[in-house]
């Protein structure tokens, strides 16, 4: 992987990175700090060491599923209700993922649980991109086998979890 590529999957985690809580944020270093590396497989590996701290974070693990079952917080626990990712990972026919993740994050009035939350893509990642149980070299391998990772370049397109930084 180079240095390049990796540098904007650092820039575009940094967008997505979602607070875990305020007492366990430690900021991203920024790309500039890994300028000193001079070897460039060097840096690659310590770019995307840097970057699987977000990559790990269940936050991220819960749609990434080993299995096609949605997972939730922190202990990466069955989702309440089961739910199956389905042919498309968007939830079977009778219950998409859309019936209760919307547009955007919503904000409950429960006690227990402080949001849902939401986006228009909504789903499950693809099989393919599992990453649960893998470590983090296993899923940077993955990320750049293009037979798995839908055949894109690093970083490219929208995802689904970009837009859940202001969940409360
Ligand atoms: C019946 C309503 C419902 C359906 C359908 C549903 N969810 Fe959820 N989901 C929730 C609620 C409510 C939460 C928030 C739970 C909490 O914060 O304790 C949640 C949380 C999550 C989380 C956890 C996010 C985190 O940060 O831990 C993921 C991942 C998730 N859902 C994925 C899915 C996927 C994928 C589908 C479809 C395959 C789906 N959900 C379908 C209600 C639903
Ligand atoms: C709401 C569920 C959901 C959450 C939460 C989620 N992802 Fe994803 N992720 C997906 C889906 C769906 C895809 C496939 C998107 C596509 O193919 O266009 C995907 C694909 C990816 C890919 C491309 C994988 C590859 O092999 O190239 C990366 C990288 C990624 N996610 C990173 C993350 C990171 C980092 C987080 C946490 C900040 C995260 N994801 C959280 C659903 C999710």
């Amino acid at each position: 992987m180079t240095t390049m590529r990796l540098s904007r999957v650092m820039v575009c985690l940094a967008a997505a990175a979602i607070p875990l809580g305020a007492a366990e944020v430690i900021p991203l270093k920024p790309v500039s700090a890994f300028a000193s590396v001079t070897d460039e497989k060097a840096r690659s590996v310590a770019l995307f060491v840097e970057a699987a701290r977000v990559i790990t974070s269940p936050r991220c693990m819960n749609c990434h599923p080993a299995t096609r079952q949605a997972t939730q917080g922190d202990d990466l626990h069955p989702h309440v209700p089961l739910m199956y990712g389905g042919r498309y990972g968007v939830g079977l026919p009778g219950l998409p993922c859309r019936a209760c993740h919307g547009p955007s994050n919503v904000t409950t009035l429960a006690e227990s649980i402080a949001s849902i939350p939401g986006n228009p893509a909504w789903g499950l990642a693809p099989a393919s991109m599992a990453w649960q149980g893998k470590s983090v070299r296993e899923i940077g391998l993955q990320i750049q086998d293009p037979v798995r990772n839908g055949g894109r370049t690093l970083a490219k397109r929208p995802h689904p979890a970009r837009r859940r930084s202001s969940r409360p």
